[in-house]
């Protein structure tokens, strides 16, 4: 079956999906881009997603490329026609095509929009959260505003595939402190001897990740002490257990950090009982604001905004 991609208006096959080249995504990685997972159907977390690439299109003063119901509609059709039963949703939001120059262009530029669907094998990622990562850590030499989740990520990239050649699942970032920012594409966390989950506090040092916010206020109200704050790697080496989150890894244990084995080495019960809870009540919640027929119609006007 082939896949559909959404591009500046047009629902196109993802094969013959193009930018133009002078696209400033392209040339200056003058762009954002948010990822929903989907699970069962439901986008996860929606809302919190939609909120922070509000945030991150304002950060860097890229105009929206429509209404929030009309990107809103827009997302849900591509879940339906490209049968996304578990997957992710990839936006991302340029500050448009012209003429190549630092300086932004001018004002009406129209913001370039791209989103792709792919499909997962939810049975394998759960299976790979039932047996835990292994993580290695690196520098973090990203710069200084981690907070808005711009594409520009070599950094990024440079770190996850340092961790695949040694065979690691994900790659911690560690400040100049020896303290441990997020991971390359996930934010990290510890759960220590006394059973509080800790992860580094929300600043320009981190992207502030939708699915840890959903999981600190769902710990929060299952009574779970929290504490955002930094901790070094030795720390997290010697906690009970440690994990990441993210749209695409939901809450994944971490057994090993740097070779060393976290706990008992395997996923950590603690964590696995947050993925479950994570995922049952997103998954809930997606329910619960399924998109209403209507909004289909705002999605026309939506798509015509940008024809
Ligand atoms: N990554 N930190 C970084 C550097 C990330 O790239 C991500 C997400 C997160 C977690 O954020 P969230 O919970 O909102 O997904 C933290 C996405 C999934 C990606 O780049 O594919």
């Amino acid at each position: 079956m082939s896949r559909i991609a959404y591009v500046n208006g047009q629902y196109v096959p993802h094969r013959h999906a193009r930018i133009h080249i002078e696209d400033r995504g392209n040339q200056f990685a003058d762009a954002v881009y948010e990822v929903w997972g989907v699970r069962d159907g439901a986008l996860m977390d929606f809302d919190g997603h939609m909120t922070r690439l509000a945030r991150s299109l304002g950060e860097l003063k890229i105009r929206r490329p429509m209404s929030d119901a009309a990107l809103s509609a827009v997302i849900n059709r591509m879940v339906e026609i490209n049968h996304i039963r578990n997957g992710l949703i990839y936006l991302q939001v340029s500050r448009g095509q012209a003429r190549r120059d630092h300086v932004f262009p001018p004002a009406k530029t129209r913001p370039g929009i791209m989103i792709t669907a792919k499909s997962l094998n939810a049975i394998k990622s759960e299976a790979r959260a039932q047996k835990g990562i292994g993580v290695i850590t690196r520098p973090d030499i990203r710069w200084g505003r981690r907070d808005i989740k711009s594409v520009s990520l070599l950094p990024n990239v440079l770190a996850k595939q340092a961790a695949a050649e040694a065979g690691a699942g994900e790659c911690w970032l560690v400040d100049p402190q020896g303290f441990v920012t997020e991971a390359s594409s996930s934010n990290a966390w510890i759960v220590t001897k006394d059973d509080v989950l800790v992860t580094r506090a929300a600043s320009q040092d981190i992207l502030n990740g939708i699915t840890r916010r959903t999981l600190f206020a769902l710990a929060e109200n299952a009574g779970l002490r929290t504490e955002e704050r930094a901790f070094t790697v030795e720390e997290a080496q010697s906690a009970r257990e440690a994990f990441v989150t993210s749209a695409s890894a939901f809450v994944t244990p971490v057994v090993e950090i740097d070779g060393k084995p976290v706990g008992n080495g395997h996923a950590g019960s603690f964590s696995l009982q947050l993925r479950a809870t994570y995922v049952a009540t997103a998954n809930e919640r997606a329910r619960k604001r399924a998109p209403r027929p209507s909004v289909w119609l705002v999605a026309q006007r939506g798509e015509r905004l940008v024809n």
